[in-house]
């Protein structure tokens, strides 16, 4: 044994250098951890939150059945013990083809079209590295997904993000002129200055939904590019009012189209970690020989609870309701949301379409306002920097884990009301 050294080798140069600090996101979640909130002087029972981006009604009762079943019978919890086929096993990818099918009316999608995984973030991860070469280009709307931008460094060295212009910062309309998004997409495909568009829909941060046209026009024009088009479908049941028509897209028809889904939203199951990709199979074949040596195989537990739950729900038409019920509360609390927004802040916000979130207009800089409004209130916002360029002046509401409590929602508001 050699003597204790006092300096360690250090670390790449990616987490030094290139990925060196903490989204705004995480940092001012970081502010508001209980432990700081008690050093600010202030009570964290009193503390409001609008920053978490995750929802908060009930899972299915009969899923925590399911589980309780796997785990109490001696066969079936051994079995769940055992690693799954490194794309998942055969039965929860024909449940989630049939998910597919009865929610959404996804026709002619197959086993081999899916690739279960841990979760959308690592499905992203990976997917990036199969139909993407280090410094192939990646383009997002702006805003978009704070953690698209760390995991096209993490995934791609050398890969830039690219924004397409969706929130207009001035009037706070978004694509009041659809022309422009499409203008700058065929600019940037033209030049080959990018592989692949990601577009979360419902988005994250502003709740939009991209309507079918639009769409089919990006897909034109990746599609005579040679790119792909990226649907991240983490809160696909969760839009308002009809099913957008693009919602039945199959991968099956369209060869540049892959779409990656989780159950963290709609199946309440953030911690239960499972997601899914679908893509032509030529994809899912390559994504077994990367997860090979990423993830090696899907949570076995997860899969089989979600199979079961899945293959019951649709036989006996509960999970159709369960799915229902759940988009309108969702709906419901984004309308108390935005009418206490109106009331007691009165600054301009987004009509959300869907999912958890809206973006509000404040004119300043984000990062400062939300700790000022945090340590004067106790309602905790998140700065819309880091979201792109468009949020320079923005933050965004989450509404989504005061879904069961909608009094604190108005109550939140109202101080905030007060304070500016
Ligand atoms: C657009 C979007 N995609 C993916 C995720 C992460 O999903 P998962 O829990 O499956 O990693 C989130 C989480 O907030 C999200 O907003």
């Amino acid at each position: 044994m050699g003597q204790k050294r006092s300096e360690s080798p250090g670390l790449s140069r990616l987490v030094e250098e290139t990925i060196s600090t903490l989204s705004p996101i995480q940092s001012i979640m970081k502010i508001a951890d209980p432990s700081n909130i008690v050093r600010m002087g202030l009570d964290p029972e009193n503390i409001i939150s609008f920053g978490g981006g995750w929802c908060n009604h009930e899972a299915p009762e009969r899923l925590r059945e399911i589980y309780a079943d796997i785990c109490l019978d001696a066969s079936d919890f051994h079995i769940s013990g055992r690693y799954s086929a490194i794309t998942g096993n055969l039965k929860i990818r024909e449940q989630l083809c049939e998910f597919e099918k009865n929610i959404f009316s996804v026709n002619g999608l197959r086993p081999d079209n899916i690739c279960v995984g841990h979760s959308s973030t690592q499905l992203f991860h990976d997917v990036l590295r199969v139909i993407c070469d280090p410094g192939d280009g990646i383009a997002v709307l702006d805003p978009s997904y704070v953690n698209y931008f760390n995991a096209v460094k993490c995934a791609l060295p050398g890969s830039s993000v690219q924004f397409i212009p969706a929130l207009d910062p001035v009037t706070w309309e978004y694509m009041p002129d659809p022309e422009i998004p499409t203008e700058y997409l065929k600019e940037l495909c033209s030049e080959g200055r990018i592989k692949a568009l990601v577009i979360p829909d419902p988005d994250n941060p502003t709740s939009q939904i991209m309507p079918s046209g639009i769409l089919s026009g990006f897909l034109d024009i990746l599609t005579d590019a040679g790119a792909y088009l990226v649907m991240d479908h983490a809160y696909k049941t969760q839009y308002f009012g009809d099913m957008p028509e693009t919602y039945s897209w199959s991968c099956e028809d369209i060869p540049n189209l892959i779409s990656i889904h989780s159950n963290s939203k709609w199946l309440s199951s953030l911690g239960r970690r499972l997601g899914w990709l679908e893509a032509p199979s030529v994809i899912t074949n390559a994504m077994e020989r990367l997860v090979e040596s990423t993830l090696l195989s899907p949570d076995s537990l997860h899969s089989a609870a979600t199979a079961r739950f899945l293959e019951e729900s649709i036989g006996n038409g509960s999970l159709v309701h369960y799915i229902d019920e759940m988009r309108k509360l969702y709906q419901r609390t984004a309308t108390i949301t935005m009418k206490a927004i109106d009331r007691h802040m009165g600054k301009p916000r987004l009509d959300p379409k869907g999912g958890l979130y809206t973006c509000v207009k404040i004119d300043t800089d984000p990062v400062r306002f939300t700790e000022e409004i945090l340590r004067e209130t106790g309602v905790l916002f998140i700065p819309g920097t880091g979201f792109g360029p468009s949020m320079e002046e923005g933050i965004r509401v989450s509404y989504g884990p005061l879904c069961d409590n909608h009094d604190k929602i108005v109550e939140g508001m109202e101080r905030v009301g007060s304070y500016i």
